[in-house]
């Protein structure tokens, strides 16, 4: 038998049920904070997502589904999309400053375990246009309430500012001195790293590379007045909304689009795939795809996580019964007059079902079970004779006579 790629996710109809949920509340809580949803194509131009996420990162270097002509790229992330959009849309033209939020589908080819899939989904949102603190407190407070809204309390923020262009290249002229001195001690690929893109070492998880890395320069330290400043009013903000947060001078987010603020949202109950989210500032990426400059800040919260956060703390789903009608039919000529009926009444949007295997009575009455009907109509010969159904309400057993013709009248409650 032929099964699903390795790494992908059957949603079964009970799973879309609770997915649905969660998307339509994710929907309404956006609405609130007036973010609009914005849709890209599933794949873009490999060359979207070399520039802006960064020809060294584990993403572009690993983990790329790409055409074989390698001119296409299924999307690993919604970022650099979402801003190739709103560039090319000339969105900026609008208004000086865009909500968006987005929850697609997104592809990297990871190793796959608990919390890692390859095939994965993201609700994100991008607050384009702003340079100011008060964009990236309503962004993370954003984040922060959605969680809360589903009841995830059980979350740490882990927030940093990664500075600017050149308070990184000092850095990492400094990161790269340090390293050098460590170079045989480290794994293969963060000494390939060394010479391209030093920054990306940090993000490695190999064990000796982390030692390393624990003694190594600390970015914070090479920042300049405005961009701690800027950091001190996002913790201030913060802080006056009620926000815990730790800041973690280590967190350099595995993209190279990054500027300024970067945070994650990490749940302990994930294991070791413990962020729920992730984000930052990427006040450079427009211009990086050749747009104009554009500063703004987003975070992307993979579903899957969510979804496993609230299994975890039982997370109460409202339960999806909506009322339906069996139809249990006896003869093939009450088997054609339901076909007609039901073609009418779900003309008014009630649902209803009968039997498609011309099945006993008794069979019939198992399936009406199964599905929950809240009511159960039984049309035979006698019926049609008489011009007149019995619907039994299954909750109590209580039975009603009405003619066949008031049927479509017939308010089912
Ligand atoms: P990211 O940290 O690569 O950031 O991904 C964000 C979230 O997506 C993660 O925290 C995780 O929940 C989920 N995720 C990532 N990879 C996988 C996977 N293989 N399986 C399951 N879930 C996964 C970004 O993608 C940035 N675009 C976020 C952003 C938006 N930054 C600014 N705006």
């Amino acid at each position: 038998m032929i099964t699903k790629p390795k790494g992908t996710i059957d949603f079964l109809p009970e799973d879309t049920i609770k997915r649905q949920h969660i998307e339509e509340k994710l929907r309404l809580i956006s609405s609130v904070f007036n973010y609009k949803e914005i849709r890209t194509p599933t794949f873009e131009k490999t060359e979207l997502f070399k520039r802006s996420i960064g020809e060294e990162t584990d993403i572009v270097s690993k983990e790329m589904y790409s055409f074989s002509d390698n001119e296409f790229t299924l999307k690993p992330e919604m970022t650099a999309p979402v801003i190739r959009a709103y560039l090319e849309n000339n969105l900026q033209n609008i208004s000086p400053v865009h909500k968006l939020y987005y929850i697609s589908n997104m592809f990297r080819h990871e190793r796959p375990q608990a919390g890692r899939f390859r095939e994965f989904s993201q609700f994100g949102a991008e607050l384009i246009g702003s340079n100011d603190y008060s964009a990236d407190i309503e962004l993370i407070s954003f984040g922060h309430y959605f969680l809360s809204a589903f009841g995830i309390k059980e979350i740490r923020i882990k927030i940093n500012n990664i500075g600017n262009i050149s308070e990184r290249s000092l850095y990492i002229n400094d990161l790269k001195q340090f390293l050098e001195s460590y170079k045989n001690d480290l794994s293969e690929d963060s000494r390939k790293r060394l010479s391209r893109n030093p920054l990306r070492i940090l993000d490695s998880k190999d064990k000796k590379d982390r030692e390393i890395i624990s003694n190594a320069p600390v970015l914070y330290d090479f920042l300049g007045s405005r961009n701690r400043l800027h950091f001190q009013n996002v913790l201030e903000g913060l802080s006056d909304l009620g926000i815990n947060y730790d800041i973690d001078y280590s967190l350099v987010r595995g993209l190279d689009y990054y500027t300024s603020t970067t945070f994650e949202i990490l749940s302990d109950t994930l294991g070791s795939q413990n962020a729920l989210l992730g984000g930052g500032r990427y006040d450079l990426l427009s211009e990086q795809i050749g747009g104009k400059s554009t500063p703004a800040i987003g975070f992307a919260c993979g579903l899957e996580r969510m979804s496993m956060v609230l299994d975890a703390i039982k997370y109460k789903f409202p339960e999806y019964n909506p009322p339906m009608l069996y139809f249990v039919t006896s003869g093939e000529p009450a088997k054609k007059k339901v076909l007609l009926l039901i073609s009418k009444l779900r003309t008014q949007g009630i649902i209803c079902e009968t039997d498609l295997l011309s099945r006993s009575i008794k069979a019939q009455m198992k399936e009406a079970n199964r599905f929950n009907a809240k009511f159960v109509i039984v049309i035979g010969e006698n019926e049609l004779e008489a011009n007149e159904i019995r619907i039994k309400r299954m909750i109590d057993g209580s039975e009603v006579r009405i003619n066949f013709d008031n049927l479509t009248n017939y308010s089912f409650e």
